[in-house]
């Protein structure tokens, strides 16, 4: 038995040496070692063994198992590093020297960034996240947040009226409406999208842009509540201290509202085209829900109070970053966005 074993192993070395391409070794290596290979078939013969004879050849049968796996890898090396040096002397136009195809993966625009940051940051003190139409019903756009017909704040906010009678929406309030409408209160959201207005673009104004609107509706909210938010979300994003500062801003559908600005990060304050020469950014309008629209909203005025904001997170982008003109940001300008690598 044992003398079988051994014959075995010295055909198979000879066989394998003489093999001249890597389907000849594999056609050996099935052959010997697959599962009606020849050393296969012979440990069937264990059964028939006394324990003596088992132990003795099982042993010497998997040390020939082990010792052939390997000199068949070996072999297929070999034959590889032939293969490559072959092709290369005989004039093949294959250069396993040249680099691989590279390929390019994107990177997240910088006011996805931004967004996905703030998300975060609101998730984590409980918001949920919601969502609205970007062509939007004229009702939710201006009537529901206390804009009546032919109030002359719809001016400040000229849009683009589609032929069904709905708009693209100008800012991302609607939404307050329909999530008061769907969710009741009390009420913890934020509605990040895209928004559109007729204007005459510049450094700091495009026809397309990027808000992020936020309400929080409870009973004894307060503008304690609301300063105390406002200032955690802004350290938060850029991750240091921030100068603000607040002043009173008319918005129809807040009552006290307010105009937060940020000191200007692209030129420190000094004035810049970007901040109209102000040394300041205005970033984040907020103010206390209006009754008119916690009303339109379905929320009982007499239990509950909230704050709103709407911040602009293309102008957060923007600080943040350092891209001292918007335009940039909508160019599709590849040179631009690469340099945000964040995935
Ligand atoms: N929607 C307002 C705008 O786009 C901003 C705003 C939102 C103001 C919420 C107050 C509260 O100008």
């Amino acid at each position: 038995m044992i003398d079988k074993i051994s014959n075995l192993r010295d055909a198979a070395i000879g066989r394998i040496k003489e093999a001249v391409n890597s389907a000849e070794v594999e056609e050996l290596r099935v052959k010997l070692l697959g599962k009606k290979g020849e050393l296969t078939e012979m440990l069937k013969d264990l059964k028939n063994m006394d324990i003596e004879e088992r132990k003795q050849f099982g042993q010497k049968a998997n040390a020939l198992k082990t010792e052939l796996t390997e000199i068949i890898e070996g072999k297929f090396k070999e034959l590889s590093v032939k293969d490559v040096k072959k092709s290369l002397s005989s004039g093949s136009n294959f250069d396993i020297s040249l680099p691989g195809t590279n390929f390019k993966l994107g990177s997240l625009h910088p006011v996805t960034i931004v967004q996905k940051e703030i998300e975060r940051i609101f998730t984590g003190m409980g918001f949920n996240i919601v969502d609205g139409p970007e062509a939007e019903e004229e009702f939710f756009n201006f009537e529901a947040l206390n804009i009546p017909k032919h109030h002359p704040a719809r001016d400040m906010q000229d849009t683009y009226w589609l032929e069904n009678g709905s708009l693209l929406r100008t800012h991302t309030s609607p939404c307050q409406v329909r999530a008061m409408q769907k969710y009741g209160a009390p009420l913890k959201v934020i509605a990040p999208g895209r928004c559109f207005r007729n204007e005459s673009t510049d450094a700091s104004h495009e026809n397309t842009f990027f808000q992020l609107e936020g309400m929080m509706i409870d009973k004894n909210v307060s503008i304690a509540n609301l300063i105390y938010v406002m200032k955690l979300l802004l350290s938060e994003v850029f991750q240091r201290d921030v100068k603000i500062r607040l002043r009173p801003g008319f918005f129809p559908f807040v009552e006290p509202g307010f105009e937060l600005d940020l000191n200007c990060m692209i030129c420190g304050g000094k004035g810049c085209p970007t901040c109209k020469h102000s040394g300041w950014i205005e970033l984040l309008p907020c103010g206390m829900v209006h009754p008119n629209v916690l009303r339109y909203g379905g929320i009982d005025t007499e239990e509950y109070t909230g704050f709103a904001f709407g911040l602009g997170l293309t102008r957060l982008a923007m600080m943040k970053y350092g891209i001292s003109d918007i335009r940039v940001l909508n160019s599709g300008d590849l040179r631009a966005m690469e340099q945000f690598s964040v995935r």
